[in-house]
Parts: structure tokens; C-alpha cells; sequence
């Protein structure tokens, strides 16, 4: 099936990103966010970027022109013809019920050879794809941030994905410009299993006062060629959210070393979440 046509679920960082690269690779991208509020931002923020990697030379003016007019940022699912839509992929928040709840939203309208995706970082792919009528159909499509960067795209693949589905996300996943790395549906994937242990062994090692935050970072950056330390990255990715994630990998796989470490818990219960909130392991400028 020729994927022309793609819905974009959530017009937060990742939904932003995702929608960008879409458009970027000649896709119409129907980017949907019950939140109107949000989209004029999203869809400054994508032309900002495309703004960017024209002025880098990394796109050229004639396709970032392209992508930006590929983009229908809409607030309403009746405003979209989802019968059209070849790929949903959904990027909303870390909630089961909101999730699934959307997947039923859509499924009915949509074709039943059209695939449904989510960027979830923690949630079953497994679990998502049996609350849907398409369970074969449904795949992770896990993208790290910033999109338009990162060149990874980790391909998820639940108990029930068909072959089908996994090459023709794989290949979209290259048209987008991306490597695709395809795993087995368990807790954090491979990514965040690795990573938020690293994370989290950093938020003790600050804890334990073993260094200032800025040293921790440094010696990571200095010492092992991170392009950045481990507190400056949770504050990035947003210390809510790692904190959800251990919280995922230590119930499900039971392990008592993903244990959150109790300085991520006092930063979300102040409110530091990272860049997004001006304070995180760091202090940032508004
Ligand atoms: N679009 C276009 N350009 C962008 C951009 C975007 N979205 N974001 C940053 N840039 C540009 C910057 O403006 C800057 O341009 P300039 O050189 O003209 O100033 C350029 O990219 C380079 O940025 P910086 O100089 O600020 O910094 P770096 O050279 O360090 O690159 C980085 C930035 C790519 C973010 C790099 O620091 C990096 O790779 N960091 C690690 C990111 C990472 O690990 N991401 C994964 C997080 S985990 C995840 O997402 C999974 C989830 O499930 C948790």
C-alpha cells in the first residue's frame, strides 16, 4: 500500500517533529491537537526549523516551501478526511486511556489496510494494539528528540504485528529521512531501558553529593563523548517524563534496580521539570 497521507496525533515536540520530517518527505501531513491553542505554536515552531535547515543548506528552500504547505494543522477529527489517511501516528501524552480512547475515535473512519502507530516511549505495543480493531496494524514508531535531528527511528514490534506492517513502517521511516532499528515489544524497548538507568544512576550520584550537577555532566560529556551530560539530557527530555518511564520499567519488569531515584521525585513535586519549566538539575533563561 502507498503511504501518501498521514495523521499526526498530538502537536507537542515530538507531534511537531514528527508532522515536520512527514512533510518534509512529501507526505500530506494532517497534524490534529484537540488543544487549538496549541497548534499556531506547532506550526511556528516547525517553520521555524525548516527556516533552519534551509539556512544550514540541510534542505532546500523549494522543499522546505513544500513541507510547510503539506501541513494542515487541524482541531477537529471532522475536518479531516480519514478515509484518505494511509498511517496515523499518535504522539500524545504518556496515557493509556487517552491513547486507546483516540485510537477508537479514529479506527472506524479510517480504511482497514491503514496502519495505526504510536510514538509512545513506555507503554505496551502490545497492550495499545488489543484495545484496537487492528491489532496486526498497529506498530511503535518511537522517534527521539529533536526529529528533525536525530537520525533513529525505533521500530516496535507488538505480539500481533504483522511483517507487512513492520516493512512498510520501516520504509516510511526511511523516507523520512531516518534509520529504522527494529526491537521486541518489552518495558522501555531498548532506548529508555538503556538509557534512563544511566539517568537515573546519574540523579543518585548527585544525590549522594559524589559531584554538582555541572561536573556530573561534564565528566559524562568529556569522558564518553555524550553530546550531553545525563542531568542536562533528563532536563531535555523533561524529568516528568523520566520519572514516568523508570516508573514503568521498575513495575513491569519488576527489577529493583530501574528504582526512581527520590531526587527525580522531589524535582517533579516542585514543579522543576526540566528546560520546558525553566529549572530542572539546571537553571535555565526563559
Ligand atoms: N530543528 C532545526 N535545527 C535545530 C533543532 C530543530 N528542532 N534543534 C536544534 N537545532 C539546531 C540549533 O539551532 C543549532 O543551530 P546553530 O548551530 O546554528 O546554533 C544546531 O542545531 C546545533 O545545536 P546546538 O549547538 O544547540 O547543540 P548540539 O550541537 O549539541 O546539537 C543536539 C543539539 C542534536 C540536541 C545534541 O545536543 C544531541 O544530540 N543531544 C542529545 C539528544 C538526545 O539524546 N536525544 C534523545 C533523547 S531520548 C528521547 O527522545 C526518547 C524519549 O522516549 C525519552
Amino acid at each position: 500500500m502507498p503511504i501518501n497521507t498521514a495523521l499526526v496525533i498530538g502537536s507537542g515536540t515530538m507531534g511537531q517533529g514528527i508532522a515536520q520530517v512527514a512533510a518534509t518527505a512529501g507526505l500530506t501531513t494532517h497534524v490534529f491537537d484537540a488543544n487549538a491553542a496549541q497548534l499556531p505554536k506547532a506550526q511556528a515552531a516547525v517553520e521555524k526549523s525548516l527556516a533552519k535547515l534551509a539556512e544550514k543548506g540541510k534542505l532546500t528552500e523549494s522543499v522546505a516551501a513544500a513541507a510547510k504547505s503539506n501541513l494542515k494543522m487541524q482541531s477537529s477529527l471532522d475536518a479531516i478526511d480519514l478515509a484518505r489517511c494511509d498511517v496515523v501516528i499518535e504522539a500524545i501524552y504518556e496515557n493509556f486511556e487517552a491513547k486507546t480512547g483516540l485510537y477508537k475515535q479514529v479506527q472506524s473512519r479510517l480504511r482497514p489496510d491503514a496502519i495505526l502507530a504510536s510514538n509512545t516511549s513506555s507503554i505496551s505495543i502490545t497492550k495499545l494494539a488489543a484495545a484496537t480493531d487492528r491489532p496486526d496494524r498497529f506498530i511503535g514508531m518511537h522517534f527521539f528528540n529533536p526529529v528533525p535531528l536525530m537520525t533513529l527511528v525505533e521500530v516496535i514490534r507488538g505480539h500481533q504485528t504483522s511483517n507487512d506492517t513492520v516493512e512498510a513502517i520501516d520504509a516510511l521511516a526511511r523516507r523520512f529521512g531516518k534509520n529504522p532499528l527494529r526491537c521486541n515489544d518489552m518495558p522501555g524497548f531498548v532506548s529508555n531501558r538503556v538509557l534512563m538507568p544511566m539517568i537515573n544512576e546519574a540523579a543518585f550520584a548527585l544525590m549522594e553529593s559524589v559531584a554538582d550537577a555541572t561536573t556530573i555532566d561534564e565528566i559524562m560529556k568529556q569522558g564518553c563523548n555524550f553530546p550531553m551530560g545525563p542531568l542536562t539530557l533528563a532536563d531535555f527530555i523533561g524529568v516528568d517524563v523520566c520519572l514516568n518511564i523508570l516508573e514503568v520499567l521498575h513495575r513491569d519488569l519488576g527489577d529493583p534496580k530501574f528504582r526512581p531515584c527520590p531526587l527525580l521525585r522531589k524535582l517533579v513535586d516542585a514543579g522543576h521539570m526540566g528546560r520546558k519549566s525553566g529549572r530542572g538539575f539546571h537553571v535555565y533563561e526563559k
